[in-house]
C-alpha cells in the first residue's frame, strides 16, 4: 500500500504521525512511504532521516494526498485537507467527530474511510491509541495549572506544593482515567493536596490501591464536586464517556462557588469540553477567564512536546498501521474487533454510534457497509 504523511497544519501543531522506524517497519512490509517535506522538523526528525529507511518526500500536501491510498495524521483533518480527501482514501488519524458535526459531515461527504485513533479498543475495551497522548496531556494539564496559578498569569498566586510553614495548594481533577491519573500522579509529585473524583467504582478502588493514602478518591456526584468546589486552587476535567461528546461536570452558576482566580483545566475540551464555560483555545493564547475563573482549555496539549509525544504515538499507532497497510480496513477491521471500533466512517455512512447519535446523522453497522461494498 502507499501510506502518505503530510506535515500537521493545526495551530501550534508540531507532531509528525510516522518516525523513521515506521518507515523502516512498513518498507520492509512491501509497502510505500511518501513523507511531505519537511513534515518531522517540528519533531526534530529531518527528511534525511525519513529517506534513509526508505521513505520517498514529496515536495507538499497535494503531492501526497495525490499519491497516497492511507494517509496518516495526528489531528482531525482540517478543512483544506478534508478538500482533499477522495473515495480511495483510507485516513488514519484523531478524529473527534462527536462534538464536530460540520468535519462529520465533511467526512461523509468525501466518502473516504475514516478510522479515528481515539475509539480503537484493546481487548479490555481500553483506548491504547488515546492513552499514550492521554498520559502526555495529564502530565501538561498540571504543569500548566500550576504555572496559570502563579500571578502575573492571572493566577491567585499560589505554589501548589507550598513551603513549610504554608499549607500546599488544593488540586480536584475529575475522571480519573489515563489523563486524571498522570495528572494527579504530578500533583502529588509536586506535594499538592490531590483528590481525584470519578463514578466508576472499581477504577476509584485501583486509584485508592496505587496512591496509597498520597491522594483521596470521591465519587463525581453532583453534590459530592460542588461541596469540594470552593476549597480547590485547581481543577483538572478529565471526563470520557467513550466516543462521546463530554458531559458537564461543572456548570456556569457552580463558577461562583469558587476562588476568584482559580484555574479549571479542561483536558476533555477534545470532546466538546466537560466544564459548561469551555471553549478551545491553542498555545499561543491558551486561557480565557469567565466570572473571575481562569480557563484553560487546548485541544491539543501533547503538541506543545512534540519530540516526546510524536514517539509515544507513533510506538502505539504503528502496529494498527502495519495491520491495515498488510490486510485493507476491512481485513484488518474483520480480525481485530478493537480496530473496527475504531471505523468512524464508511463511504459515505457513519459506522460509529455514538458519533452518529452526537451528529445526528444516521448510523450503519461497519459490517454492513463492509458487505454492501465487497457484494458490489
Ligand atoms: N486536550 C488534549 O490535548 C487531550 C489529549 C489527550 C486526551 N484528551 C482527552 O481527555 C479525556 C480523557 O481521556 P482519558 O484517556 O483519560 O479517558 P479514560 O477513558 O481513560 O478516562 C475517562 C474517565 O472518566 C470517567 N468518567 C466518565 N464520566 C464521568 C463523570 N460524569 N464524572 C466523573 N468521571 C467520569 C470514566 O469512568 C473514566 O475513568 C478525553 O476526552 C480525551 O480525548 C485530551
Amino acid at each position: 500500500m502507499k501510506v502518505g504523511v503530510p506535515t500537521e497544519i493545526k495551530t501550534d501543531e508540531y507532531r509528525v504521525a510516522l518516525t523513521p522506524s515506521g518507515v523502516r517497519e512498513l518498507v520492509e512490509n512491501g509497502h510505500e512511504v511518501l513523507i511531505q517535506a519537511g513534515a518531522g522538523e517540528g519533531s526534530a526528525i529531518t527528511d534525511g532521516d525519513y529517506t534513509a529507511q526508505g521513505a520517498s518526500i514529496l515536495p507538499d500536501a497535494d503531492a501526497v494526498f495525490a499519491a497516497a491510498e492511507m494517509i496518516v495524521k495526528v489531528k482531525e483533518p482540517q478543512p483544506e485537507e478534508v478538500g482533499r480527501l477522495e473515495a480511495r482514501h483510507t485516513l488514519f488519524t484523531y478524529l473527534h467527530l462527536a462534538p464536530d458535526p460540520e468535519l462529520t459531515q465533511g467526512l461523509v461527504d468525501s466518502g473516504a474511510t475514516c478510522v479515528a485513533y481515539e475509539t480503537v479498543e484493546d481487548p479490555r475495551g481500553r483506548l491504547p491509541l488515546l492513552a499514550p497522548m492521554s498520559e502526555v496531556a495529564g502530565k501538561i494539564a498540571t504543569q500548566a495549572g500550576a504555572f496559570m496559578l502563579e500571578k502575573p498569569l492571572g493566577g491567585r498566586g499560589i505554589l501548589l506544593g507550598g513551603v513549610p510553614g504554608v499549607a500546599a495548594g488544593k488540586v480536584m481533577v475529575i475522571g480519573g482515567g489515563v489523563v486524571g491519573m498522570n495528572a494527579a500522579f504530578i500533583a502529588v509529585g509536586m506535594e499538592a493536596e490531590v483528590y481525584v473524583y470519578d463514578r466508576n467504582i472499581d477504577r476509584l478502588r485501583e486509584l485508592d490501591l496505587y496512591f496509597a493514602g498520597r491522594a483521596s478518591t470521591c465519587y463525581a456526584s453532583t453534590l459530592e464536586i460542588e461541596q469540594r468546589l470552593p476549597d480547590m486552587d485547581l481543577v483538572i476535567g478529565a471526563v470520557l464517556v467513550h466516543g462521546a461528546k463530554a458531559p458537564y461536570v461543572i456548570r456556569r452558576d457552580q463558577l461562583g462557588l469558587m476562588k476568584k482566580n482559580a484555574v479549571l483545566v479542561d483536558v476533555s475540551i477534545d470532546q466538546g469540553g466537560c466544564f459548561e464555560t469551555s471553549r478551545p483555545t491553542t498555545h499561543t493564547d491558551p486561557t480565557f477567564e469567565v466570572d473571575g475563573i481562569t480557563h484553560y482549555c487546548v485541544a491539543n496539549m501533547p503538541g506543545a512536546v512534540p519530540v516526546t509525544s510524536t514517539y509515544a504515538l507513533t510506538n502505539a499507532t504503528l502496529p494498527y498501521v502495519l495491520h491495515v497497510a498488510d490486510a485493507g480496513v476491512a481485513g484488518a477491521a474483520r480480525e481485530n474487533p478493537g480496530l473496527a471500533r475504531g471505523v468512524n466512517v464508511v463511504g459515505g455512512k457513519v459506522t460509529y454510534e455514538p458519533v452518529a447519535e452526537a451528529t445526528g446523522l444516521p448510523y450503519t453497522p461497519l459490517f454492513e457497509v463492509l458487505e454492501e461494498a465487497a457484494a458490489a
